[in-house]
């Protein structure tokens, strides 16, 4: 589909790689009056304003942002769409909070209406908070996959998700069989995977709830789609690394049963990794999947504190994510400030350009898409957003002594919200409508 260009004006910040230590400032691109051309859904220049208009087709309509910083779209590589109403709910631990809470909402994804119903919703929350890409669990019902990809597909965004595959220690309603996973994970990848911008995930809840049948069938699937990721979780909370290993007997550790059935891969997302083993940790290298940390969920439901030094000594990937419902928040700035306050508490501080880093390129590495999300980079795709660091007036009250994009950036993370997103741009169209009417010159 082809659409006419548009130019959009503001503070630029793109990274280019990984920040080390604080006002790397290599590490990323700032312009501070700059200008993106936008054509046909990709980001066709990025530069000074001045060079870029220069450059542009004749009469192309400017939206000016100015004083905003424009950034790339956050990613959101571990949430759940079927716990959109979960979130906040009151419950001890892991295994009560999925028993009492998760399993019963879930169950009401076998009706398509109520999925897509859930749908617009959870997709106007996405956008509100700046998320343009997230990487999702639907529930075990195809019908929820399909809610789930058709209102991305109506919103041209790039998606990633899959089916829950879940055969045990679950309500009936909710289990599937390791033979009706695979063939309905096969249906969905078919019908989903490259489809617009649509990614299949392949995705077993975890060990508790897949019989050794359905990891195999999992391990099957990967095997046979090497080009559609996988997602699972581990070593989030005790009792369920406790149960696991009684599941799954003669195993030497939780990433043991993983790696026996073959998920483990580049494009493997375990979410959460907090009581990982230096084994563990050794065979994640190794294969170079990817550990997500989910901060706030790992607070609401106590699970433990999640050490980015210890496993990226190791040379693990990491991700950060949400983990709506267990997660309390849908925005990557919320979360970004409860991950810096969970490595505060283990004497990693780490520095705004090392967050932000790691909410938009660094996530999109860690999915292996960073040559189409994740930046500002000319030829990738135009997912943006627009952010005011004193959108509110406590905000705008320390902004008045901010000295550096730096301190504007740990103001956005650790007062922001999504009252600090002012737009934001999916395949360069605004979706949030904070956009200025676009001038034509
Ligand atoms: N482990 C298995 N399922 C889930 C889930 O839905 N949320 C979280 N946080 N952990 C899980
Ligand atoms: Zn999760």
């Amino acid at each position: 589909a082809t659409s006419p260009a548009r130019l959009l004006r503001g503070r630029i910040v793109s990274f280019l790689r990984r920040p080390h230590g604080a006002d790397d400032d290599g590490a990323l691109v700032h312009h501070a009056d700059g200008g993106l051309l936008i054509e046909n859904g990709l980001i066709t220049a990025m530069g000074p304003f001045a060079e870029v208009a220069a450059a542009a087709p004749a009469a192309t309509p400017v939206t000016d942002h100015r004083p905003h910083l424009l950034m790339a779209g956050f990613i959101d590589p571990h949430l759940h769409f079927p716990q959109a109403q979960v979130i906040a709910s009151w419950a001890d631990q892991l295994l009560d909070w999925l028993n009492d809470h998760t399993f019963p909402a879930e169950q009401k994804f076998a009706d398509l209406a109520h999925g897509q119903r859930i749908a617009t919703a959870f997709y106007d929350a996405l956008i509100a908070h700046g998320t343009t890409t997230a990487v999702a669990y639907c529930s075990s019902h195809p019908n929820s996959v399909r809610a789930y990809f058709g209102e991305a597909e109506a919103r041209g965004m790039r998606m990633l998700g899959g089916k829950t595959m879940m055969d045990r220690n679950a309500p009936p309603a909710l289990c599937d069989t390791a033979q009706s996973a695979y063939d309905d994970s096969k249906a969905l990848m078919a019908e989903w995977h490259g489809r617009g911008r649509a990614l299949y995930v392949i995705t077993p809840r975890f060990a508790i709830t897949s019989t050794p049948a359905q990891l195999e069938v999992a391990g099957a699937l990967l095997a046979e789609h090497p080009d559609c990721h996988l997602q699972t979780h581990i070593n989030e909370n005790h009792n369920e690394i406790t149960y696991t290993l009684d599941l799954y007997p003669g195993h030497a550790d939780y990433l043991a049963v993983y790696q026996r059935y073959g998920l483990l891969g580049r494009k493997t997302l375990l979410g959460h990794c907090i009581h990982m083993n230096d084994r563990e940790l050794g065979v994640m290298r190794e294969a170079g999947s990817v550990a997500v940390f989910c901060p706030t969920s790992n607070l609401f439901l106590g699970s433990g504190l999640f050490d980015k030094a210890r496993l990226e000594g190791h040379g693990v990937r990491t991700a950060i994510a949400t983990d709506i419902g267990g997660g309390t928040s849908y925005s990557l700035l919320r979360t970004l400030d409860e991950g810096y306050k969970v490595l505060q508490l283990q004497r990693q501080r780490l520095h705004p350009y090392e967050t932000f880093y790691w909410a938009t390129r660094g996530n999109a590495e860690s999915l292996s898409l960073e040559d189409r999300i994740g930046t500002l980079d000319a030829g990738t795709e135009a997912d943006i957003i627009v952010l005011n660091p004193a959108a509110t007036p406590e905000m705008a009250l320390r902004h008045e002594t901010a000295r550096s994009l730096a301190d504007e950036l740990f103001i956005l993370q650790t007062l922001g919200d999504d009252r600090a997103v002012v737009e934001t741009y999916v395949a360069g169209v605004g979706m949030k409508g904070g956009g200025n009417i676009p001038i034509i010159f």
